[in-house]
C-alpha cells in the first residue's frame, strides 16, 4: 500500500477558504502523525486520502492509482475494503451495539457476520471496552465512543488507516495505549498509517511527524498564482 498526495487542492465554496498540499508521499508500515493548528487542514487532507471528498484540483494516489478516475461505487468500495477512516467525532450509528458498529460493514460488504462476531469483541476487548460490548452510543463516554470508533477503523484490517485525532477524550494512559496499538497494527501489517494530532504521545509512538504548516508552505511557494 502506498499513498500519494500531489498537488491536492480543496476549495470550500470560495477560492480563499482552501487547503492546499503538495508532494505528501506515505509509506508502508510506517504511522505519519500529522499535527497543526485546529483548521490548519488535517481532517481536510484524511477526507481526501479516504476517498470520503473529491479534492478541487490534484491527484490522490492510492496504490498508484488515481482516485479521481474511479466511479463512486468503485470509491465507496475502496473505502471499505481498503481504508479504515476514524472520524474526529466518531461518527458511530446511533442505536447500534458496539459489537454491531463493527459488524456494520461485513453486513454491507454482503458478509455473513456470525465468523466475525467473536473477533469484533476481542477487537473491542483491545481497546479496553470488554465490558461495553452491548452498549449503544447514546450509553457511552465521549472517550469510550472514541474507541469504539478506532476499533471499527481497525477491524476489517485494512491496509490504509486514516484517524482523525483519536486520543482527544481519552486519558493520558490510554492516549499512550492506542497510540502504541496503532503504531504496532502499522508494523504488524504493514499499513500506510496517517494520524491528525495534536497529542504528544501520538507524535512519540510515530515514525514520522508531519507539521501541515510545512506542506501549505511549500504548497503556497509552487502554487499559481491565485485565481
Ligand atoms: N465543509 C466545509 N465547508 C467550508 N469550509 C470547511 C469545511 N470543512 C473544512 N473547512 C475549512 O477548511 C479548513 C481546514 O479545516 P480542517 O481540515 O477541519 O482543519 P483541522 O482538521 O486541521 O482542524 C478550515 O479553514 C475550515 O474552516
Ligand atoms: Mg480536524
Amino acid at each position: 500500500m502506498s499513498l500519494e498526495l500531489t498537488g491536492v487542492t480543496v476549495e470550500f465554496g470560495s477560492a480563499d477558504a482552501r487547503t492546499t498540499v503538495l508532494d505528501a508521499t506515505f509509506g508502508p508500515g510506517r504511522m505519519t502523525a500529522l499535527v497543526g493548528p485546529s483548521g490548519s487542514g488535517k481532517s481536510t487532507l484524511l477526507a481526501v486520502a479516504g476517498a470520503l471528498l473529491r479534492p478541487t484540483a490534484g491527484q490522490v494516489l492510492l496504490d498508484g492509482e488515481d482516485l479521481a478516475g474511479l466511479s463512486d461505487a468503485q470509491r465507496a468500495r475502496a473505502r471499505r475494503e481498503r481504508i479504515g477512516y476514524m472520524f474526529q467525532s466518531g461518527n458511530l450509528l446511533s442505536g447500534l451495539t458496539a459489537v454491531d458498529q463493527l459488524l456494520a460493514a461485513v453486513y454491507i460488504g454482503g458478509r455473513r457476520p456470525r465468523t466475525h462476531r467473536t473477533r469484533a469483541e476481542e477487537a473491542l476487548t483491545r481497546v479496553g471496552l470488554g465490558h461495553r460490548l452491548r452498549h449503544r452510543p447514546e450509553q457511552l463516554s465521549g472517550g469510550e465512543r472514541q474507541r469504539v470508533a478506532l476499533a471499527r477503523a481497525l477491524f476489517l484490517s485494512p491496509k490504509l488507516l486514516l484517524i482523525d485525532e483519536p486520543t482527544a477524550a481519552v486519558d493520558r494512559s490510554q492516549a499512550g495505549e492506542l497510540a502504541a496499538l496503532l503504531a504496532g497494527r502499522t508494523r504488524q501489517d504493514d499499513c500506510v498509517t496517517v494520524v491528525a494530532t495534536h497529542d504528544p504521545a501520538v507524535a512519540e509512538a510515530a515514525d514520522r511527524v508531519v507539521d501541515m504548516a510545512e506542506l501549505a508552505a511549500d504548497a503556497t511557494r509552487t502554487a499559481p498564482p491565485g485565481r
